[in-house]
């Protein structure tokens, strides 16, 4: 463990950790650090914590700095266990501490560490606490990359402390990166593409609230501190979030009864345009299957859904997938959607269809396993008409397909 003053009362509290730590799925070939830091104010604060294996060593190290019981708040900007983990060791030691994190956060620490008894303090975009000589001020970054995700602000000292957002993971005994022995920008970006791209259209929120922060510091939970030429590295999340592509299209085909599942298409079309994406939507009994197939043929990406009617697709659409089996719609997007009322076995048909092409076919698993979003759901299964819930259920998987699209990595 280290630790270093970042400014007056405020440490850093760092844990190296130089294995090649399975990580997401990652190996983390160059190590990584977990990030702590303590603002020793009237009112001391720890902002996140340690990993959980490192858990009993941080609070013993923490105690060379603070008597734990002095510790009025614990801020939990995310609740993975690299940087809550600690919490299981601390909040026994710390038993006036409140809790600090997302509405979202509570349970998810309350199940994982035992806390059900914990006194926790719900924080809002926007709220600040005053820590006694000090005041942080919180924002929500929701999905950045996990949902109850928030990120801090120290307004005196102003430094930033975003968790996840701007780390590097490199095991290193330089805090800053302007002491590193060599340009760490490789290892910075090589982070940003493994853990944030996936989660890139929440990138732009936090750039445009870091406008109005006077932001002198940057202090993630992994790797370097940034104090130097901060603007290069918001600049460089800009860049790197930003869309790059702008020539895609998207076809998609439906059959309907009563128009819901029309209505699912149109909601589709309306998101995908909004992303300046080309649409093209057919109504499979009411076009030319010629027409259809060669719109299938210049798009990239392929949405096709069919209402249920006892148990199976309706209209023509069984003709067209028929015919995608034996086409060659390499590097295509392929997704299945449709309105149903108890049991939706046509939007599964479709699936299994798509899983007979050679589209890359979007699907809950495969979301999950290399995103960890589990608000983006394929096939798109909307029960009747969509409202409220289920538009917002078509809005996120829309979105994910246009990110996958508007996006060169
Ligand atoms: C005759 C009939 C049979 C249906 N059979 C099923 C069914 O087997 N499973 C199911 O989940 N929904 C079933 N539904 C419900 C429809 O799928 C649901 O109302 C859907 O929203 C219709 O969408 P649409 O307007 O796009 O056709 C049935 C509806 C009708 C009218
Ligand atoms: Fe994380
Ligand atoms: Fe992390």
């Amino acid at each position: 463990m280290n630790k270093v003053m970042l400014a007056k009362n405020t440490y850093l509290l760092g844990k190296m950790d130089d294995r090649e730590v399975p990580f997401h799925r990652l190996i983390l070939a160059k190590g990584t650090t977990y990030n702590a830091y303590l603002l020793k104010t009237e009112k001391p604060t720890v902002i996140d914590t340690v990993d959980l294996e490192f858990g009993r060593e941080f609070v013993e190290y923490l105690s060379e700095l603070i008597d734990p019981k002095e510790i009025q708040y614990i801020v939990i900007n995310h609740t993975e266990p690299d940087h809550s983990g600690g919490l299981a060791a601390l909040a026994g030691r710390a038993p006036n501490a409140t809790i600090v994190c997302t509405e979202i956060a509570v349970n998810e620490l309350k199940e994982m560490y035992k806390l059900h008894s914990r006194s926790f303090l719900v924080v809002k975009d926007g709220d600040t606490l005053d820590i006694g000589g000090k005041t942080l001020k919180f924002k929500e970054t929701p999905y950045l990359h996990t949902e109850e995700t928030m990120i801090t602000y120290c307004i005196e000292d102003k430094i930033l402390f975003p968790c996840d957002i701007f780390s590097t993971h490199v095991a290193t005994n330089a805090f800053f990166a302007d002491e590193a022995d060599f340009d760490i920008i490789e290892d910075f970006i090589g982070y940003y593409n493994a853990i944030i791209h996936p989660h890139r259209r929440y990138v732009r929120t936090v750039i445009n609230a870091l406008q109005e922060l006077d932001v002198q510091m940057i202090a993630p939970s992994h790797g370097y501190i940034l104090r130097e030429d901060i603007q290069k590295y918001i600049d460089l999340y800009a860049t790197m979030s930003a869309d790059t592509i702008n020539d895609k299209k998207v076809t998609i085909v439906y059959t309907t009864i009563r128009n819901s599942t029309k209505k699912v298409a149109d909601n589709l079309k309306k998101i995908f345009e909004e992303n300046n994406i080309q649409t093209s939507v057919f109504n499979a009994d009411k076009s030319d299957k010629a027409t259809i197939l060669e719109s299938i043929k210049e798009a990239d990406a392929v949405f096709i859904g069919s209402s249920t009617k006892y148990a199976d697709m309706i209209g023509n659409l069984e003709d067209v997938l028929k015919d995608l089996i034996k086409m060659d719609l390499e590097g295509k997007i392929g997704a299945a959607f449709g309105s149903y009322g108890w049991s939706g076995e046509a939007i599964e048909v479709i699936q299994d269809y798509l899983n007979q092409t050679n589209l890359d076919v979007q699907s809950t698993s495969h979301v999950i396993k290399t995103t960890g979003m589990t608000h983006v759901e394929f096939p798109v299964r909307v029960r009747f008409t969509p409202k409220d819930e289920q538009l917002k259920k078509i809005e996120h998987s829309a979105t994910y397909v246009a990110d996958l699209l508007l996006s060169a990595i």
